[in-house]
């Protein structure tokens, strides 16, 4: 397949396309700006310029994945949480329906969740739940991921994941995209939703053990 990594210069992107680099599919990486093509050049990646804020159409052309791995960030305000993690996501999902396109992986976020109040991130809580929301009610083969909060460290190759874990730890980017990349391969995570932290049951076989959405 051909994966379009959305959020590809990202942290969590950049090791999501190395990955997908090494086989059996292809990535195509997703910037906004050319001049980040240097390091997908350098890997003999395909990149497409194209924005979240933005229609995305032309990104899609060729395209039968998409892992979206983008995010506002903590460095901007509320302004760009719903304008990218909300409706840049929500926009996403309705091109990649619009484009024929079956299988979306979303990087969410453990307790996202439509109606989070209470919490210091709930504005991002909110949003990353309403696009969440929005994918589970489309069509295509989903696959919502939710870890909690992410590490630089290398990666284990273990997880913990369960529909629901007990918030407050932590997961390497590394494992993250691991996983990620091995959903592809696994039609069981289709139309599914987990938490994941770090743990100690290997990834596949903690993919083993997913059960789609009711
Ligand atoms: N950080 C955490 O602890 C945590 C925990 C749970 C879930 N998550 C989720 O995990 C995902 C990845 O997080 P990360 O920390 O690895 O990401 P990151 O390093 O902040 O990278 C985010 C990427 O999204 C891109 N992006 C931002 N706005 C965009 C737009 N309008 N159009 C297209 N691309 C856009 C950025 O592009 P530029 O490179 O051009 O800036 C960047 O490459 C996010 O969805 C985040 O919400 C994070």
């Amino acid at each position: 397949m051909r994966v379009l990594v959305i959020g590809a210069n990202g942290l969590t992107g950049r090791r999501t396309v190395r990955l997908l680099e090494e086989g059996p599919h292809e990535p195509v990486a997703m910037i906004r700006n050319p001049e980040q093509s240097d390091t997908f050049d350098q890997m003999g990646v395909a990149t497409v310029v194209a924005d979240l804020e933005e229609p995305l159409d032309p990104a899609l052309d060729g395209i039968d994945a998409v892992i979206f791995a983008a995010g506002s960030g903590s460095g901007t305000g509320p302004d760009k949480t719903l304008a990218v993690d909300r409706d840049g996501a929500v926009r996403s999902i309705a091109a990649v329906e619009a484009a024929g396109i079956d299988r979306y992986i979303m990087l969410s976020a453990m307790r996202a969740d439509p109606e989070s109040e209470g919490h210091p991130i709930s504005h991002y809580l909110r949003a990353k739940g309403i696009a969440d929301e929005h994918l589970r009610r489309s069509e295509l083969a989903y696959t919502i991921v939710r870890p909690g909060r992410l590490t630089n460290d290398p990666g284990t190759g273990k997880v913990s994941l369960a529909p629901e874990l007990k918030p407050g730890g932590s997961i390497s980017r590394e494992d993250v995209a691991a996983l990620m990349v091995e959903c592809l391969d696994r039609p069981a995570t289709e139309r599914a939703t987990f938490d994941i932290l770090e743990g100690e049951t290997p990834i596949r076989e903690a993919l083993e053990k997913v059960e789609g959405d009711s």
